[in-house]
């Protein structure tokens, strides 16, 4: 949500996406979302800028092994840096960038590698990603349906996060909103 003020372009690509999919006479359910690709886009170059734990959650080898070369002895902490990884140059062109059509073609390169890791991956990975995904798509989709998004004043809205164990946003975040003239029939209904 806080990006979309910033990258109008974005908001009105989903919301077309939304319009041809789901029409303009009822709200999206969940049964949409599959259809919803753009949507699933937005939500995914979100976590790779802003993952929800940059450093995921700190690991422990339970054998020797190694990882990219270095010697991990059994029973070190190991920390992911998925911030880092997300922001990498060499694995993501302008990293920078809030371009969620780098996503279009899938979240794994052409040899199949998955680059997006905010979920994290193996056995000990997020056991509440497709509930989490549901639920972010169902709030940003129906938000992103119903209301045209600007900024206050045309005041780009400040991105900076405050550091932390879970990353969050350093000011609170203010938009104006307007109900689409389309939705007005379906916001009126009880
Ligand atoms: C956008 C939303 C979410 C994000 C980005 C997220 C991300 C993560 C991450 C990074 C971990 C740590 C994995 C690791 O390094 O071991 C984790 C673990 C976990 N998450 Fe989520 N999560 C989300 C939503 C949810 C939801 C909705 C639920 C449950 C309803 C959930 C339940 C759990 C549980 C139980 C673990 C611990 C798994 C284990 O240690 O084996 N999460 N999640």
């Amino acid at each position: 949500m806080a990006l979309l003020p910033n990258h109008p372009e974005v908001l009105k690509k989903a919301q077309t996406e939304i319009d041809v999919a789901v029409g303009t006479s009822r709200l999206i359910s969940p049964d949409d979302l599959p259809r919803l690709g753009y949507l699933q886009c937005i939500i995914n170059e979100t976590l790779r800028l802003y993952p929800a734990a940059p450093l995921l959650m700190p690991h422990e080898s339970s054998a020797h092994c190694m990882v990219g070369g270095y010697d991990v002895l059994r029973g070190t902490m190991v920390l992911v840096n998925a911030y880092a990884i997300h922001r990498d140059p060499d694995v993501w062109e302008h990293p920078a960038e809030f371009k969620p059509e780098r996503f279009e073609g899938g979240d794994a390169d052409a040899d199949g590698r998955r680059l997006l890791i905010p979920f994290v991956m193996g056995r000990r990975k997020c056991p509440g990603e497709a509930l989490a995904l549901r639920t972010v798509g169902m709030v940003l989709g129906t938000l992103v349906q119903c209301f045209d998004w600007d900024r206050v004043d045309g005041v780009e809205v400040d991105m900076a996060d405050r550091g932390g164990l879970t990353i969050a946003r350093a000011v609170p975040l203010e938009a104006m909103c307007k109900p689409r003239e389309s939705m007005r029939d379906v916001l009126r209904e009880p």
